[in-house]
């Protein structure tokens, strides 16, 4: 049996079934006033009867800032955490278990976007300096992200917005928190040297820059308690103007991680953004060249340098990778103990749901065996092969005529 198949237990506390996970991915489907509607129920619901271990449910907003993404779900009033409790109601039935993902922009926003203007709420930074790039496809003359940028004056007032929103998601019935901490959103900003030039302790020395995603941390740890909460993190991210050089991502991740494992998490995922690995499964996230004075080791990851810091013999808080990895890659990883979990996030969404009332028999070592049809877990238990994605880009946030789109309306395998 696949090492991937063997269940286990997140945090000592969230039993599952095996150690796949569904990375979180913003689909824009959201489209009941930032609410989940029954296309994303649906959704959810179809990727745990496949047998899915562990769900990160796509990034969700602490206040009305929003992100480029229309339609990316909010977490700040009941109707927000009612609204979800449907969608994690539905994978609990299946078996399955889902995270909540809090997430706050910071500086990759632009102040005229819709949901801003609506809430007269800033584009709020831990310094007003703007990130290159972005596109803000959905503004005229798509203008990237802007220099309208309000520096956070209470950082407090951020840290308790995190805080209520992760009590809304406990009473959405989610199973735990993967806070996100990379991709160039408001911890990032944070950690990043050239977009925190604050003189506070929230700026400066790396253990300042840490000081504020540790601070939201910790409140999400005072509602949850450290075993039901891991954290999202890439030290080679590049972006949404994340990359930093070699020498600061040693020194800022060094401490980060030494502070993260203080804390007991239930687990760390690590992402390779920005690593050549050799192959992209689609344009998305195309790593572009990096400079000479950011440029990494020869076959650089994060998981050869920081690996080991956080899986050892004893270790308490469970080792997650993510970021293009195959099947294959992710098993050898477990059979040589080098990590506990492996996320998968574009594969899921394009190799959909199992039909029980579609069943199929196969003929396989001497025996009739029962194959539930096409799915990305069903692939892996019979050895069918995953499918890529023949659709193009669009399937990823749209645009779309019906939220089914491209999101539950994938053809089955066989
Ligand atoms: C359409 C799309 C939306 C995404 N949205 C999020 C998100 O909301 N939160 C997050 O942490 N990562 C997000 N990601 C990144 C994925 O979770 C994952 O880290 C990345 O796709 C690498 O894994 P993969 O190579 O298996 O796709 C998104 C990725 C895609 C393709």
């Amino acid at each position: 049996m696949s090492p991937l198949l063997e269940s286990v237990t997140l945090g000592a506390t969230i039993p599952l079934r095996n150690r796949i996970c569904m990375g979180s991915m913003t689909r824009n489907r959201c489209t009941d006033n930032g609410k989940p509607t029954k296309a994303t129920v649906s959704h959810y619901a179809e990727r745990a009867r496949d047998g899915t271990g562990l769900i990160v449910a796509e990034g969700t907003f602490t206040s009305p800032h929003g992100a480029e993404w229309p339609h990316a779900p909010v977490m700040f009033d009941k109707s927000h955490s009612d609204a979800w409790k449907v969608v994690t109601d539905a994978v609990h039935q299946e078996g399955g278990k889902i995270l909540f993902q809090p997430w706050h922009p910071g500086r990759i926003q632009n102040d005229n976007m819709p949901m801003l203007k609506e809430y007269n709420y800033p584009v709020l930074a831990p310094s007003k300096i703007k990130a290159k790039g972005g596109k803000f496809r959905t503004l005229d003359g798509t203008p990237g992200h802007t220099e309208n940028i309000t520096e956070i004056e209470n950082v407090k007032d951020i840290v308790e917005q995190y805080r209520t929103s992760c009590v809304l998601a406990k009473e959405a019935g989610f199973d735990g928190i993967e806070l996100l901490s990379q991709g160039g959103y408001l911890l990032h900003n944070f950690l990043c040297s050239h977009s925190n030039a604050r003189a506070d302790k929230y700026g400066g020395s790396v253990d300042n820059r840490c000081r504020f995603p540790l601070e939201v941390l910790d409140a999400i740890i005072s509602v949850w308690g450290s075993r039901a909460v891991g954290i999202k993190i890439c030290p080679s991210d590049d972006y949404n103007d994340t990359m930093v050089s070699y020498e600061e991502l040693t020194e800022t991740y060094t401490y980060y991680i030494q502070e993260l494992m203080k804390r007991n998490l239930g687990f760390i995922n690590l992402s390779r953004r920005g690593c050549d690995v050799g192959r992209n499964q689609d344009d998305y996230f195309k790593s572009s060249p990096r400079p000479e004075d950011k440029a990494l080791p020869a076959n650089y990851e994060p998981l050869k340098q920081f690996g080991k810091t956080i899986k050892y013999p004893g270790s308490s808080t469970m080792l997650m990778v993510n970021h293009e990895y195959t099947f294959e890659e992710a098993e050898d990883l477990i059979k040589s103990g080098q990590i506990d979990l492996a996320q998968f996030a574009r594969p899921f969404i394009y190799n959909p749901v199992c039909d029980p009332a579609r069943t199929i028999f196969l003929w396989q070592c001497n025996q009739l065996i029962r194959v539930y049809q096409q799915d990305l877990v069903t692939r892996l238990v019979s050895g069918i092969p995953l499918a890529s994605n023949d659709r193009g880009g669009m399937v990823n946030y749209g645009p779309y005529q019906d939220p089914n789109e491209n999101y539950n309306d994938w053809p089955r395998a066989i």
